[in-house]
């Protein structure tokens, strides 16, 4: 059975050019870029090009892009790199709905003797700039803040808090790895000081990716060594998915395709919310990316619903995480203040270039069909809390 994979902000299908952009660099080109001899030099001139593609992906100098191992480490090393750097100031800002490679660092930092501040979003995952605006001291030495949710899809303001951040002189990561190839992005026009992305999410392999650092922004190395990538990202270079990312970018650049993937999106969740009455949508309407939508479904758990739609072919996710045997709502819809009866039943479809309209055509059809299973199901197992719900 072929199936409709709509699971792209997990990960992306390699993009059939960006193999083939690859595959020599598995075989008989495999020399490494340090090396004097011509195997070193291919390898070398491998890497600068990919370089080009990605300078050019982002309007910034060749010289501002860090090849890193994927999202996570480019998190992790713009974050602690920019603290090792200013060991004097002990605040960092964040946002309450980031992804855990930022999350996470931040709690340990707490731990560290850091003190953090976790700006609120509202209903509609909107970033709350006063709150941002007055959580700014003179001890704030980084302000890391998503480009666009994985989750919900919903886009940070980041020009207005550019404008926020940049004049007090506080250095401003931007986690861009759901945004790339979705939203253009232009570190010429922007003040941007730090920017994450990953290959995998852009149709490159997984464990590839990129941190572009403004020139002059002051970073220590995460990891430390033999000197590569200018001393800011030591160990030899990944040369076959660098390449792969470089080809990648060039692909996303030309973007096409965003058009049709919104309009897409907007067919199957207009549908969607019309045809079944418990269905709502989570996140902001107008500020989202185009590819995302997160829906939550009254009086059932997502997971269900996911593996519904699985035994139907169909891959999406839900913004429920199972770790200790219990559903627990996603901390993203939480921050937003969706309840978590709601949460507990959110699902999140992501398309990608590849999506055709008759995959959609089969969501469409086959989703109303599997809630109305579930709800009966539950109607007949949860009398109680449904006649609770329902009066
Ligand atoms: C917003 C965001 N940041 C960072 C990451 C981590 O990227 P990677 O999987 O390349 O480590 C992800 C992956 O889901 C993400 O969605």
């Amino acid at each position: 059975m072929a199936r409709i994979y709509l699971d792209n902000n997990a990960t992306t299908r390699t993009a059939p050019e960006v193999a083939d952009a690859i595959s020599p660099y598995l075989g008989e080109i495999y020399g490494n870029p340090s090396s004097v001899h011509r195997m070193g030099a291919r390898a070398a001139s491998a890497l600068k090009e990919a370089r080009e593609k990605t300078a050019a992906f982002l309007k910034c100098r060749e010289s501002e892009v860090v090849f890193t191992s994927g999202g996570t480490e480019s998190n992790n090393m713009a974050i602690h790199g920019v603290l090792r750097a200013a060991p004097e100031k002990k605040h960092i800002v964040t946002s309450t709905v980031e992804h855990p490679s930022v999350l996470e660092v931040y709690k340990h930092l707490e731990g560290a003797g850091y003190r953090a501040t976790y700006v609120g979003v509202d209903r509609e995952g909107t970033l709350d700039l006063q709150a941002l605006e007055d959580s700014i001291s003179e001890d704030t030495a980084l302000v890391s803040l998503m480009y666009a949710n994985n989750e919900t899809g919903v886009v940070f303001p980041v020009e207005d808090i550019v404008n926020i951040v940049e004049p007090r002189g506080v250095p401003l990561h931007v986690d861009a790895v759901q945004a790339a190839g979705k939203i253009p992005l232009d570190m010429s026009s922007s003040r941007i000081d730090l920017l994450s992305l990953s290959g995998h999410k852009l149709h490159a392999p997984k464990g590839v990716g990129v941190l572009f650092v403004r020139r002059g922004t002051r970073i220590r190395p995460l990891l430390i060594g033999g000197g590569q990538e200018k001393g800011r990202r030591s160990g030899t270079e990944n040369i076959p998915f660098i390449v792969g990312f470089g080809k990648a970018l060039e692909l996303a650049a030309a973007c096409p395709e965003v058009v049709q993937m919104r309009r897409l999106r907007d067919k199957l969740e207009e549908t969607a919310l019309s045809s079944i009455s418990t269905a709502v949508r989570n996140g902001a309407a107008e500020h989202r990316l185009p590819n995302t939508s997160n829906l939550s479904f009254e009086g059932l758990e997502g997971e269900a619903i996911l593996l519904m739609m699985d035994e139907a072919g169909i891959c999406a996710s839900s913004g429920s995480a199972c770790s200790t045997g219990a559903l627990e709502p996603s901390h993203v819809l939480s921050a937003m203040g969706v309840p978590a009866s709601l949460a507990r039943g959110s699902v999140r479809f992501s398309l990608s270039r590849y999506t055709t309209e008759a995959e959609i055509d089969a969501v469409i059809n086959e989703l109303p069909r599997i809630v109305k299973r579930l709800s009966a199901l539950s109607n007949k197992t949860n009398p109680t809390a449904i006649r609770e719900r329902h009066g």
